[in-house]
């Protein structure tokens, strides 16, 4: 796939399209070091706080994933076309504590610009991520009774916010320039 660097200004994605519908791959790990693990995310946010541009997730504890968020210091999220919609269902539903997932999906895993996690070869969009804050998500302030129900094992995620110090995407991710 043939990406170039977008700016964040320039950035151009239907936020709920993105995550409710194409989904994105969460990476966390170091490439170089060769620990990183990967799992489909459909919950997250992008925007700015602390006036830096940043990428949100939420990883329940029980995912493996979850063991390289809290020890790398960075993330990736990627987006890809439809003909990789069977990865994503693998990655989603395997635990990487099984096997290697991401070999059985036939993915590339690449390294990163400007951090240790890596994005893919496959991807049309790579969100580069560095850790700048974690809370854990608290029960008693869920404030709509229908939250609870996402979580019978009480397993409430924990939410990561990465400054998104590099984005690699092909052209429809850049927003046009005024005519
Ligand atoms: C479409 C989709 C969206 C998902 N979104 C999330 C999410 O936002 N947070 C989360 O903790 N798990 C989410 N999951 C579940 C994980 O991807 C799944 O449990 C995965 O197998 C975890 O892999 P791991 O144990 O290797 O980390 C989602 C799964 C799918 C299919």
């Amino acid at each position: 796939m043939t990406r170039e660097p977008i700016g964040f200004a320039d950035l151009c994605v239907n936020v709920h399209d993105l995550w409710s519908r194409k989904w994105l791959l969460l990476t966390a790990g170091d490439f170089a070091a060769g620990e990183f693990n990967a799992m489909t995310v459909g919950w997250g946010s992008l925007g700015v706080m602390w006036n830096r541009p940043f990428a949100q997730v939420v990883v329940r504890p029980t995912r493996h994933t979850h063991g390289f968020t809290e020890r790398w210091d960075s993330f990736t999220l990627c987006a890809f076309p439809e003909a990789q919609r069977g990865a994503l269902k693998l990655l989603g539903s395997r635990s990487g504590r099984d096997g290697d997932k991401i070999a059985a999906t036939g993915l590339t895993p690449v390294a990163s610009q400007r951090i240790g996690a890596p994005g893919y070869a496959e991807a049309e969009l790579i969100l580069e991520c560095r850790k700048i804050y974690w809370d854990d998500l608290e029960p008693q302030q869920f404030l709509h009774p229908g939250i609870e129900e996402n979580y019978p094992q009480k397993d409430y995620h924990r939410v990561y916010f990465g400054e998104i110090v590099a984005i690699a995407g092909t052209p429809a991710y850049r927003r046009s320039p005024p005519a």
